[in-house]
This record gives C-alpha cells, structure tokens and sequence, in this order.
C-alpha cells in the first residue's frame, strides 16, 4: 500500500432559482411546497415578521421557530436551540429550513441547515430589502460569537429564493434604508462584478433615487434584480471568497468595526457599511488614489440616499484594532477594498499609519 493516496473530489455544483414576484402573501407557503413537496420542514422566522404577516402565511405553529429580532440573536445559543427543534420535530436531511425574515434570520437559519445532519435542505424567504439584494443569494450563512460577527459560519447555498416585494412595504424607513446602503455599494463595486452586462446601476441610481427612496415597485424590483445578477456573477465566479467574491465586502471592514465596537445596538448592518463606504472614499481620496471628482460623484449618490459622513466619537485606534481581527485580516495587514476608478475597486492593504495621522478619520 502507497503512504500517499490522493483523494479528488469533484465539486457537487448547485444552482438555484430565485423567485420574484409581487404575488399575495397568502400563495407562498403553497407555491413553495409545490415546488418542493417537503414532508417534514421547521420555518425560522423573525419575531417581526411573524407578527405582520404570520397569519396570512399561515404555517402551522408547531412548524415554526420564532427568533426574536436584532443581530445579538445571531448567536450560539440560539443557533442549539433551533437544533434541538429540529432534533424534536424528527426531521432528517431530506426536510428543510425555511427561513423567512431578514439576513438575521437567513445567516442562522442557512447554518442550522448547513450543519444539521451535515446538510438539508434550505428555502431563503427574504424580507429586508437587504436580505433581498443581498443577503439571501451567495451561500454565505454564519453566527455570530463574543469574538465578532460571523465568525462560525460556511457556505451553503439555497435550494430556492422567493423573494416577494410586498414584505418591503412593511419595512421601517431606517430598515429600508439600511438595505439601500449595499444597493448603493453595487453602484460602486459594479465594473468590478465582471457581469454580462453593464447596467449603469450608478447612473439609475442618480437619475431615480426618489422614486426608490418612495419604494416604487417597479424600480424595486429592478434594483433588486440588477444586485441579484451582480452578485451572481461575482459568486459563480468565486464561491469561496478566494479571489472576486471579497469585493462584496466594499465597506464592510470599517463598517463592521463600527457595528462590533457598540455592541450591534447603535449602527444597522447598512447604516454602518454606508459609513464604511464614506470612510474608504476619504481615505483613498487623501491618499490621492482616487480623483476629486469621483470622491464627489460618490457623495452625491450617498447624499441623495440620506447617508451623510460623519465622524464618531469612537476612537479610530480602536476601530483599527477590530479590523484587524476582521475575517479578511491577517497577523499584521488590514485589508480593504478601494474604490480606483467610478465603479471599479481593488483590494489593498489599509495603510494605518496614514489613517492614525490624518485625525478626521
Ligand atoms: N449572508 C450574507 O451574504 C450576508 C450579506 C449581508 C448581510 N448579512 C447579514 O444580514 C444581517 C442584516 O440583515 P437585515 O438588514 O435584513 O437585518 P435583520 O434581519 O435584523 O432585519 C431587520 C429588522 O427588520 C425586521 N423585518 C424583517 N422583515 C420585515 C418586514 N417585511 N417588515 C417589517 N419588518 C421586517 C426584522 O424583524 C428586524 O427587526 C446581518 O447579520 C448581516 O451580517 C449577511
């Protein structure tokens, strides 16, 4: 016998519909089991969500967990006691997750269908405009631990998104909001997505903020396609996050400090990404690796959406230290993703002496 045996897996490929439509609430849960015919499922669902729309859903109580709403529920004992239902209710690698809420709710969900029974089956119902244009799609599923955010987590994709535009209606501003930021970050990543095509998101995005801003549905829904299909492509290309995929994270080094040195309870998730875009322009901007006048095209675009710079009464030393423990970090180098051209971004070591001198970080 050789003491060397190679072993070569052959990476299982799945794809994956994503349903959107504008239908009554009430067809869901039919059109799903339709599609899917489980015998046995647990539907994770968002306190929030279970309050509004519970009822015209109309999942049985005994299918259902309900995750009280915030990130800080994002975490591990949440995650067994969700396995203990499944455990209880017997199901087994052919039943599914359903998840129907925001990225909370999809992030813990996705896990709990990731690593029971090393993997069942798994329905994203996204909520959030956020969970809608982003979250839902791409695989990545994870909690949260004392140490950071999304730091026990793995990549496992959906069997099936439905996505139903009526859920936005519901949403309160500062959600909706929150969801519009990693709209708004498309605008800045997309030349970089390598997609088939060019969809001008900055320039639509310019030309309809109101009409967005008013939750327009025919300009929902073409926003939310437009970040489904770039975020497509950049997945596809590079599930795992060895390459491409880490220019999702445009804004989210910084913006992840912001959300883990107040503890999760004073930034939303978008809220503090818009203010890691608006950290990353200044910064490549005094850097001088961007011109004046993309620095300005992209205040412009954040200002039409309401999300102003602004500097914090947190000190920028400390933030550096979080990102240093950030995932895309190693020992020594933060790294982040900068804006070089309208559009187009780079990965990049963060140069902290730079940002220590400059005091208005
Ligand atoms: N997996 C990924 O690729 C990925 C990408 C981006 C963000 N995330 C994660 O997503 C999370 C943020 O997601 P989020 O912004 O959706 O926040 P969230 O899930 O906390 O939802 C925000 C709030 O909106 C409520 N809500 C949900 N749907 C509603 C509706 N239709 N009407 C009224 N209220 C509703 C929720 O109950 C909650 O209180 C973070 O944990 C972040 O790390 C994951």
């Amino acid at each position: 016998m050789p003491n060397k045996i190679d072993v070569e897996i052959e990476e299982k490929r799945k794809s994956y519909p994503i349903n959107i439509d504008s239908d009554n609430v009430e067809n869901l849960k039919n059109k799903i089991l339709k599609d899917f015919n489980f015998s046995k499922y647990l539907v994770v669902i968002s306190e929030k969500v279970y309050k509004l729309y519970g009822k015209q859903l109309g999942f049985s109580k005994d299918d259902l967990f309900i995750l009280k709403d915030g990130e800080i529920q994002k975490n591990i004992k949440n995650y067994q006691k969700i396995l203990q239902c499944c455990e209880k209710k017997g199901l087994n690698r052919k039943s599914a997750i359903i998840a129907v809420g925001g990225g909370v709710v999809g992030d813990i969900a996705g896990f709990v269908a990731a690593t029971f029974m090393r993997g069942m089956n798994f329905i994203q119902v996204p909520t959030t405009l956020l969970a809608c244009v982003d979250s839902s799609v791409g695989g990545k599923v994870a909690i949260d631990t004392e140490y950071g955010k999304n730091l026990v987590g793995t990549f496992y994709q959906p069997n099936a998104v439905y996505i139903n535009l009526n859920f936005i209606n519901t949403l309160d501003e500062r959600q909706y909001k929150s969801g519009l930021a990693e709209v708004v970050k498309y605008a800045f990543i997309e030349k970089s997505c390598e997609a088939r095509f060019d969809y001008g998101l900055y320039d639509f995005l310019s030309v309809h903020y109101q009409k967005i801003l008013d939750r327009d549905l025919r300009f929902l829904e073409k926003i939310i396609k437009v970040c489904i299909e770039l975020k497509i492509s950049v997945v596809t290309k590079d599930e795992k996050e060895a390459g491409l995929r880490k220019i999702l994270n445009f804004g989210h080094t910084y913006g992840h400090a912001l959300e883990k040195i107040t503890n999760y309870k004073t930034f939303t998730h978008g809220e503090a990404v818009a203010y890691g875009i608006h950290f990353i322009f200044n910064y490549a901007h005094k850097l001088k690796l961007i011109d004046a006048n993309y620095k300005e095209l992209a205040v412009v675009l954040m200002h039409k959406f309401g999300f102003f710079d602004k500097t914090f009464k947190y000190p920028i030393e400390k933030l550096i230290e979080i990102m240093k423990k950030d995932k895309k970090a190693d020992d020594e180098n933060i790294k982040v993703i900068l804006p070089t051209m309208k559009g187009y971004v780079k990965e990049d070591i963060l140069n902290i002496n730079e940002v220590l001198l400059k005091s208005d970080f």
